[in-house]
């Protein structure tokens, strides 16, 4: 079956039985202690926990997901960096039975054999799973048939994503030698302190990877066969499968981050971004590809996912302008970087510090290529150079205000209030990618993938202008960053704050980490008129307003 109908046909399966079919969530996710989005439930993470679900109880997605946790094994039959997880999800509807049960159900329908099933088996903490065994023996699954498992801890028992959430014992499906199904029972929540407590109510969440499910009903051996990636192999030249495969997942992974507003960089989300598009060019010289390599790989990427995404194909030039940017600026420095790496007579920490620095070798990379002897130095290296360069950033960095005018404090505080209502407006995930604040006008930058409508801005501004009108205290609290984090939006890498941050909040309606300064009252800001609207990047679109 084409991966589309495989789409199709699990969306529609659980659509039938009662499922509300809800969209993939962006691949950065809201909640600050991950850099990704690695699962389905993370968009639903807060209706495991009681919060009322908008879409219902029971609900089913494909999900876009990046996970770096993987990127060694990627390479063989079944591990990547980005993927679809195909998922249906209960809060406090259905339980273990009726999970199973659908799961089995779906399989059959299109001809997928299970080879056997693991169950959690119990420790000292969590008792075993005798329900899903009750439920799995009456479908023809048990020991003795040597098609049922017992697993621990490490292998059975899911989550929490972040810091803490919801979290429980699994049971997982087996076909063709794989994992191809994890049905999670959120039963427990788990703390900072990996404390579990039961949660009130029961809850599911299944995952099944849209490649490795292509895999097995296209009859293939490895995901890279699929017609998810065969079309991009095809471009990729050169007899190195390993290689092959690497470079392709890796730059599926880059161009639906890319898609996201991510860019190359140093820190962060961009610094994997960075990581995975230079382990792909270096895989590319072993390969002997030439310069450029990269675009059609990525343009055959966009193709194949252009139709479930359509947005890859309005944002295609900017994406692969991304791409080709990086391969040009990691290539001038690939061979010479690869020549010292090689050869200085040992590789410390503080020698592999300066090879990133000088020639932009993710650390990653250069262990790839030969053992760093003491990592640690390559840290404390970091640490002292980051040290250095906030300190020169925080002179220059004022929330891109130009001066501390009255006006200026205005726009400030205008932004703000801009922001959350395009958070109210165009959904949870819209952050702050740049702002440029005078005293004639503010400029925000923000991810979004399409070009808002005249609707949409219209509602923006009479949410910021009513916003204005309930003439709003502006209220400043100072806080450890940890906690600050836990409650406020950012618009910056969590790192760019220092340890005590100052948090501004007004009413209900918007809280953010910022530096200030603001006006005291919403009142005193007039009226937000937006004037202009305008693409500022692959992902990325600019307002600029004006208060009258
Ligand atoms: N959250 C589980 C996983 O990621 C099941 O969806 O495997």
């Amino acid at each position: 079956m084409e991966s589309q109908r495989i789409r199709e046909e699990f969306l529609k399966f659980f659509e039938k039985r009662g499922h509300k079919i809800v969209p993939s969530s962006s691949l950065l996710p809201t909640d600050p202690s991950v850099l990704f989005t690695t699962a389905g439930m993370q968009q639903f993470k807060q209706y495991f926990l009681g919060g009322e679900s908008p879409h219902g109880q029971n609900v089913v997605s494909c999900q876009k997901c990046f996970r770096t946790s993987d990127i060694d094994e990627v390479g063989d039959e079944s591990h990547l960096t980005f993927f679809e997880m195909l998922g249906n999800f209960s809060f406090g509807g259905y339980g273990k039975t009726r999970a199973i049960k659908l799961a089995k159900e779906f399989l059959d329908s299109i001809n997928i054999h299970i080879d056997y099933v693991t169950i959690f088996g119990g420790d000292e903490i969590v008792p075993r799973d005798e329900e899903s065994v009750e439920v799995w023996q009456a479908l023809g699954f048990s020991q003795e048939n040597d098609n049922l498992k017992f697993c621990g801890r490490e292998d059975n028992f899911w989550g929490p994503t972040g810091e803490e959430g919801p979290c429980g014992p699994t049971t997982e499906i087996y076909a063709k030698g794989i994992e191809v199904w994890n049905l999670v029972f959120n039963e427990y929540y788990c703390d900072r302190n990996k404390r579990l407590t039961p949660l009130r109510q029961r809850g599911v969440d299944t995952g099944m990877g849209l490649e490795r499910l292509a895999m097995i009903s296209q009859k293939k051996n490895s995901v890279f066969e699929t017609n998810l990636f065969s079309p991009i192999l095809k471009e990729i030249f050169g007899n190195d499968d390993r290689a092959k495969r690497i470079i392709a997942d890796h730059i599926k992974g880059a161009v639906f981050l890319i898609l996201e507003g991510v860019l190359p960089s140093n820190v962060e989300r961009g610094y994997v971004l960075r990581r995975v598009l230079r382990r792909a060019i270096r895989f590319g010289k072993l390969l002997n590809l030439p310069q450029n390599f990269l675009t059609p790989i990525a343009q055959k990427t966009i193709e194949i996912y252009g139709d479930v995404y359509p947005e890859l194909k309005s944002q295609e030039n900017d994406i692969l302008a991304v791409i080709q940017k990086e391969e040009e600026k990691f290539e001038k420095t690939l061979e010479a970087g690869l020549k010292e790496i090689k050869k200085v007579p040992k590789l410390t920490g503080e020698i592999a510090f300066r090879i990133y620095e000088t020639y932009g070798f993710p650390l990653e990379l250069i262990e790839e290529i030969r053992k760093v002897e003491d990592r640690e130095s390559f840290f404390f290296m970091q640490k002292k150079h980051q040290e250095i360069s906030r300190a020169g950033a925080e002179k220059k960095f004022k929330g891109g205000l130009a001066d501390q005018s009255e006006k200026t404090i205005k726009y400030h505080t205008a932004s703000h209030l801009l922001l959350a209502a395009m958070r109210a407006i165009l959904g949870p995930e819209i952050y702050q990618k740049g702002s440029n604040i005078t005293a004639e006008r503010l400029r925000f930058d923000f991810n979004y993938s399409q070009k808002l409508s005249g609707e949409q801005i219209k509602k923006i501004e009479d949410l910021v202008n009513q916003k204005i009108n309930e003439d709003i205290e502006v209220e400043m609290t100072e806080m450890p960053k940890a906690e600050a984090l836990k409650i406020a939006k950012i618009s910056f890498e969590p790192a760019k704050y220092g340890d005590i941050v100052r948090v501004y909040k007004i009413g209900d309606f918007s809280i953010e980490l910022c530096g200030g300064p603001h006006v005291k009252r919403t009142g005193e800001l007039g009226h937000l008129k937006i004037t202009k609207e305008e693409s500022s990047g692959a992902g990325i679109r600019r307002l600029r307003a004006i208060l009258e």
